[in-house]
């Protein structure tokens, strides 16, 4: 069912990383369905720019707390949606649709793998909410994060994730911190030797991505070459975020289409055409 929402904001807070933001709201419905790989599509705008966005635009889930009944997305600012939403003050009203997605990250927390994710930007938070969600089921869960950016001051959505125990490799394009280079030469360590045949069913990794496409793409080349398996949550366009307007169709392997905000955002990586 899809559920329009209008949340109370609970607060704005800029980040370190020029441009970007965490906003929390209170929506205990969204706190208490929402899973790993889930978003939300915002509508925003302000008299000033009323009428340059029409369409509401997607943003991951990265924090939620059923307890308190609050959901936190975290943005950086491009156009005119994340414009209004980094003004945004607490008690302001956010306006959107979810929590959307058909399929979302599927992980085992019981399995004996190495649970990885790679991320990079925007990517990151859905990848936070999936690590904790693992540990917070199997605290001795082995789960990684490789996250990368051009540099240190750039790197976003870690937060939390030392104190819950996921172990935190970042890869910095400058060197300023972590691994020098990117997300993929973080991983490859991870899954050399490859692991033939093995299919990641017992004490193999486990990857599951989100980013650009061009780093997703890296990534699932890498795995599918090292036999691990590894999910991708796409990030197309979604110009309507429920399946209506065809807007977000991804060609896959076997030929078919599919609509990434209601038959994903999530898939198997060889279940994607990355030509
Ligand atoms: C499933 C999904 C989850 C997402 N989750 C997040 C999230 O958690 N946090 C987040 O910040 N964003 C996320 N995004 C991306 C976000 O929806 C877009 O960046 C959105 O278009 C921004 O809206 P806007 O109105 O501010 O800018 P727009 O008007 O849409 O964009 C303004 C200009 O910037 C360009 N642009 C937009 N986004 C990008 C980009 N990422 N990189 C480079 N150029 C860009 C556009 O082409 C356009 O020219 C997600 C997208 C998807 C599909
Ligand atoms: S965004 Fe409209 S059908 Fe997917």
């Amino acid at each position: 069912m899809i559920r329009k929402r209008t949340a109370t904001i609970v607060s704005v807070q800029a980040l370190a990383a020029p441009g970007h933001y965490v906003l929390t709201f209170d929506d205990p419905e969204t706190a208490r369905d929402a899973r790993p790989g889930h978003f939300i599509a915002v509508g925003a705008t302000t008299p000033a720019n009323a009428g340059s966005s029409i369409l509401r635009k997607p943003f991951s889930i990265y924090k939620v707390d059923p307890d308190a009944g609050l959901c936190t997305i975290l943005f950086s600012v491009y156009g005119p949606t994340t414009s209004t939403m980094a003004l945004y003050k607490p008690g302001d009203k956010l306006d959107f649709l979810g929590p959307l997605g058909g399929r979302v990250f599927d992980a085992d927390p019981q399995a004996a793998v190495h649970h990885v994710m790679v991320g990079g930007g925007y990517g990151v938070p859905p990848l936070n909410f999936l690590a904790k969600t693992i540990k917070a089921a199997n605290p001795s869960a082995k789960v990684t994060l490789i996250y990368g950016a051009r540099s240190a001051n750039l790197l976003v959505g870690d937060d939390g994730l030392r104190e819950a125990g996921v172990e935190i490799i970042a890869c910095t394009d400058d060197g300023s911190l972590g691994v020098k280079g990117r997300v993929t030469d973080g991983l490859a360590p991870l899954l050399a030797p490859p692991i033939l045949g093995a299919g990641g069913a017992s004490g193999g990794a486990c990857v599951y991505t989100c980013g650009p496409t061009p780093m997703m793409r890296a990534v699932a080349e890498l795995c599918m070459a090292h036999n691990t398996p590894c999910q991708v949550s796409m990030e197309t366009p979604m110009p309507c975020g429920i399946g209506i307007c065809v807007g977000c169709v991804l060609k896959k392997a076997d030929g078919t289409f599919s609509r990434t905000c209601t038959d994903g955002p999530v898939y198997p990586a060889t279940e994607v055409t990355w030509q």
